[in-house]
């Protein structure tokens, strides 16, 4: 883990309606004020339709969550069927967004030009963005990982005006290890991030945050944030049930107090 603040973003992806929603936020808010962490900082990301939900409930009951949205359209408005701008998130108070994560790009043609468009209409906007990056199980098997992850990167941070750097935090999901049960090994997770470090620094982004996200939960969350150098992780299934999503929270505090 480098000095940074550990970041934890629960990605619940096309999960949980309005009132399971709003009953999971309840549930951190409770289990937060019990167990509160004191060094992390806590982001979810629900579905569009639950945001304005979820933010109104962690406004009023005072929980510390940021609030993400898991995809955004780059263009300002206009004949975007479906789709959603991203000052429309920020008038309903979302602070973050996911940009490029595999799921998009594999599911719904999001390629990298479609990435490096979102990411700047995000960071533009003032919001910061998460740019998710990682390789298929096939590009790994051939070691093709470095270049795969080296490129996304490029294409989307490249050029970059200096002023949006601050809002960027990379996240390293490899396509393999997503919702399968198979976590990238601490060996694996730490050469990339330190990969990462270094690709990032010479496109100007030294210091950046990176976190990881593949089949993470509330039992190898303290083996891979202590081996890994990651800043924190983009959980899925195990952010759906507050008690896990928490014990995933607790590793990163309990692993940032002790580094200090
Ligand atoms: P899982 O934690 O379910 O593997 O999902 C990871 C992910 O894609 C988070 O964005």
């Amino acid at each position: 883990m480098s000095t940074a603040k550990p970041l934890v973003i629960g990605n619940w992806k096309m999960n949980l309606d309005l009132v399971e929603a709003v009953h999971l936020g309840q549930q951190l808010g409770v289990l937060l004020k019990n167990h509160p962490a004191e060094h992390t900082q806590i982001v979810v990301a629900p579905p569009f339709v639950d945001i304005r939900s979820v933010v109104s409930i962690v406004a009023s009951e005072r929980i510390p969550l940021g609030v993400a949205a898991q995809h955004v359209n780059p263009h300002d408005n206009g004949a975007h069927t479906g789709e959603v701008s991203t000052a429309m998130l920020k008038r309903l108070g979302v602070e973050w967004v996911l940009v490029g994560h595999s799921e998009r790009r594999a599911l719904y043609a999001m390629d990298d030009a479609a990435v490096t468009q979102t990411l700047r209409a995000v960071v533009r906007s003032g919001l910061n963005a998460v740019l998710c990056v990682g390789e298929a199980p096939e590009i790994r098997e051939e070691s093709g990982e470095d270049e795969w992850v080296a490129r996304q990167l490029r294409s989307a941070l490249d050029g970059l005006d200096e002023r949006f750097r601050e809002l960027i935090t990379i996240a390293y999901e490899p396509i393999w290890a997503i919702g399968t049960g198979l976590t990238a090994t601490g060996e694996q997770i730490h050469d990339m991030t330190l990969h990462i470090r270094t690709v990032a620094a010479a496109l100007g982004l030294a210091g950046v945050r990176v976190l990881y996200g593949g089949s993470v939960n509330g039992e190898n969350a303290t083996s891979i944030i202590a081996k890994g150098d990651v800043d924190g992780f983009l959980v899925g299934g195990a952010s759906l049930k507050a008690e896990s999503f928490l014990a995933i929270i607790q590793s990163c505090d309990d692993c940032y107090a002790l580094k200090r």
